[in-house]
């Protein structure tokens, strides 16, 4: 062997050597702080089945929770990253609720040239966010949600028709993607006064563009690992940005806001919104807001809009169809409510629908959209009645899939009962047990909005359908492991749908 070939080897030895402690200190960040974990791995933390797409992150959390039952937080490790998991539901309130203002800020903050629709409201920083907020408010006034509920009728006629014609078929029908089709008309109507024709129109670019930008493919799923490492993500994440999906976006909203402008039209909608925000940027404290920065609020509208109410919609249908009775006694409510109020869908009709109410938030106990929630603190923080202090910029969670699914906080949890969500059982529960919608200021703004537009479509369809499971649906429900913080089936929702005979 020559000298040359000694050096090489001996170089090569001495840089994994040191990159193997470099990897060490990085991954003792949390022993050193007294939180307890899981035992990482050099370099891969305690991701290695989330970067090899054998797990997703929230099974990486609810491994995590299940295993450190006794500790109010658990430390784990995203590559390098350090990831603060609170299973303590006092520290969730304080980080929440109490101390908000130290922790007004999520995780995967935006990055507009690797992702360039990325400054959404969702993703900004706390200076941008607060008066974002404000302005875009009025949208989800009560005065305004009872001015859209007529859309939101016309919507469900068109859904009638819609699911008539399926019925007719008597395939069975996947559900996820039908109730895409609704809820894309609906929230298209409602915020942007637009027809989006998902449910009449086989090509519409609504739904079209709507399903790619929040697909689960390997684009996605690359960018999702790379923001383990935001050195990396910063130079490759751009590689995989679906662009046309960009310009729909950025082209339609300019084009609607350019519409108002120029004939002077106010639908009271989030195009308004909008159009006023870009002639008056100094409204939130900005000296320009150009298209792009407008198009990412009008999207993540949209996409909420339609994509965890459609997600909500089905996976209840899916439990009703497992669940028989339940779903006699949902539908026998929805019947003596409507008969009451001649047959109509009204914003008061729905408000009556107790049992229906908890029928849904039953589902979103089982399956909450987002599986987990984020905060980042502003401030170096300490943990009430713990020694724990966390830099400025810690990524904290709360793993919200984990604490819905807790036998001690929901005894027998994985079993479909609506009456946990009856006034008396909520009442019993620690109010952050259940956080589907999250909590304290920077929880959903469209919450009132969500609720009405699930109870109209779940009326819409059970009051004349009856849903059964058949060969296609699949016994254990099953997630796709891809999505970052979505719960999806992976393989949509089939069920045999039939008309009532009464109807
Ligand atoms: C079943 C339906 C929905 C579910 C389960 C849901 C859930 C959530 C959750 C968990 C958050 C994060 C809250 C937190 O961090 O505390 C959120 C934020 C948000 N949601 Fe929803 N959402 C739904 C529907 C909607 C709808 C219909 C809209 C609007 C059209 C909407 C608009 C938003 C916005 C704008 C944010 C960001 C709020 C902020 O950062 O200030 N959501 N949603």
């Amino acid at each position: 062997m020559s000298w040359l070939m000694i050096e090489t080897i001996a170089l090569i030895a001495a840089v994994l050597v040191l990159l193997y402690y470099y990897s060490k200190i990085k991954l003792s960040y949390w022993k050193k702080r007294g939180v307890k974990g899981p035992k990482p791995l050099p370099f891969l933390g305690n991701f290695k089945d989330v970067l090899l797409a054998k797990e997703c992150t929230t099974d990486c959390f609810q491994k995590a929770y299940n295993e450190f039952k006794d500790e109010p937080m658990v430390g784990v490790y995203g590559g390098h990253e350090p990831l603060l998991i609170l299973r303590d539901l006092d520290l969730i309130k304080d980080v929440l609720i109490k101390d908000f203002n130290k922790f007004a800020q999520r995780t995967h903050g935006s990055v507009r040239e690797v992702e360039p629709l990325s400054e959404q409201m969702f993703r900004l920083d706390a200076e941008r966010w607060r008066p974002l907020r404000v302005k875009l408010s009025p949208f989800f006034s009560s005065g305004k949600l009872k001015e859209m509920f007529s859309l939101m009728v016309d919507c469900a006629n068109t859904f009638d028709n819609y699911l008539e014609k399926l019925a007719e078929k008597g395939e069975p029908v996947e559900f996820r993607d039908t109730a895409a089709k609704f809820t894309t008309d609906m929230i298209a109507a409602c915020a942007f006064s637009l027809r989006a024709n998902a449910l009449t129109d086989e090509n519409s670019q609504f739904r079209k563009m709507g399903k790619r930008a929040l697909a689960t493919n390997i684009e996605q799923f690359l960018t999702d690992r790379l923001r383990e490492y935001p050195f990396l993500f910063k130079i490759f994440g751009r590689l995989f940005t679906d662009h046309e999906v960009v310009n729909f976006f950025e082209s339609s909203i300019k084009e609607a806001m350019d519409y108002r402008i120029q004939n002077n039209i106010n639908a009271k909608d989030v195009i308004d919104i909008l159009a006023d925000l870009r002639q008056h940027p100094e409204k939130l404290n900005l000296k320009e807001v150009d298209n792009l920065f407008l198009a990412a609020q009008a999207q993540l509208f949209f996409n909420a809009g339609f994509e965890n109410s459609s997600l909500t919609i089905s996976n209840a249908l899916y439990e009703l169809a497992w669940n028989p009775e339940i779903q006699e006694k949902t539908r026998e409510e929805i019947q003596t409510v409507l008969k009451k109020y001649d047959g109509k869908i009204t914003y008061d009709s729905i408000g009556e629908m107790k049992y229906l109410a908890s029928v849904m938030l039953e589902t979103l106990r089982k399956y909450p959209v987002l599986q987990w929630l984020s905060r980042i603190p502003m401030e170096p923080y300490t943990f009430s009645g713990t020694k724990v202090t966390v830099p400025k910029d810690q990524q904290v969670f709360i793993p919200i899939y984990s604490i819905q699914r807790d036998p001690e906080i929901f005894p027998n949890p994985e079993a479909f009962d609506p009456d946990r969500f009856s006034e008396e059982n909520i009442k019993t529960r620690h109010s952050m047990s259940h956080l589907p919608f999250g909590d304290g200021p920077r929880h959903c703004s469209g919450i009132r909005l969500a609720k009405v537009q699930l109870k109209v479509a779940m009326v819409t369809i059970l009051s004349k359908y009856k849903v059964e499971v058949c060969e296609k649906t699949r016994k254990v429900y099953k997630p796709d492991k891809r999505p970052l913080f979505l719960l999806q089936p992976a393989d949509g929702i089939y069920l045999k749908m039939t008309k009532l005979a009464t109807v």
